[in-house]
């Protein structure tokens, strides 16, 4: 299966009082714009909730990237989905019943993703790929922007890429991503980059954008071979 880098910056490095701004200066670049909903209870940081996520999908035609850091996603998340985000990834560790909620997310018509924080294994989670539409590793600890990037993490995105195999299960890594880690990301196997600072701290997100999916692009190892029907 060809896989196609995807950049979805993360806006919790814009500027929240003008967010429908930010929002358009990536308009056009961007695949994704993920909006990072944090609780502070999951994590250390109080971000925003269901009415700013309204406002963002209301102010742009970007599809929707949710990224929910918080505790019961079981009975938060599905909100989400209805109100319009194209994706709504919650965390293993805060989910009671990952399946069924995943399922709830498919049905409101949003993809369903899950996301690992560094120290959380992938293979307790393999099982889970069938119902699944994205796996989120973590390459920081979720709850800030701008921390550096965990090398530590590369072997779990290598595991996942190949627990995936053939399956539209698509690959995101989340933190501290940019022009300096992005290729290990993709020889790893990610597909789906999220960068906050290597995009926001710019002073032109829509190149910053180009120039990541460039990197990832050629650092994308090659698609296996299909084998050869003829002669
Ligand atoms: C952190 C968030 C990330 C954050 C990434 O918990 O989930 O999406 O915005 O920011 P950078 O790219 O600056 O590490
Ligand atoms: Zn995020």
């Amino acid at each position: 299966m060809t896989r196609r880098a995807q950049i979805s910056p993360s806006i919790l490095s814009a500027d929240f009082a003008r967010l429908a701004d930010e929002l358009a200066r990536i308009d056009g670049a961007a695949d994704w714009a993920h909006v990072d909903v944090m609780d502070n209870h999951f994590v250390p940081n109080l971000t925003l909730g269901l009415p700013v996520v309204e406002a963002i999908l209301a102010s742009t035609t970007i599809p929707v990237d949710c990224h929910l850091m918080i505790q019961n996603p079981d009975r938060w998340a599905p909100a989400y989905a209805e109100a319009g985000a194209g994706s709504v990834t919650f965390h293993a560790e805060a989910a009671a019943a990952p399946i069924r909620l995943a399922r709830t997310l498919r049905a409101a018509g949003a993809r369903a993703g899950l996301a690992l924080k560094p120290a959380t294994g992938v293979e307790p989670y393999l099982d889970l790929l069938p119902e699944i539409d994205m796996l989120l590793i973590m390459t920081v600890e979720p709850g800030f922007g701008g921390q550096s990037f965990l090398d530590v993490v590369l072997p779990k995105i290598v595991a996942a890429r190949a627990a995936i195999g053939d399956r539209d299960v698509w690959l995101q890594v989340d933190g501290g991503v940019s022009a300096e880690t992005i290729e290990r990301c993709a020889e790893a196997g990610a597909d789906v980059f999220v960068a906050g600072s290597a995009v926001y701290g710019t002073d032109d997100p829509a190149a910053a954008i180009e120039a990541l999916r460039a990197l990832a692009t050629a650092a994308t190892p090659a698609a296996p071979a299909t084998p050869s029907t003829s002669g």
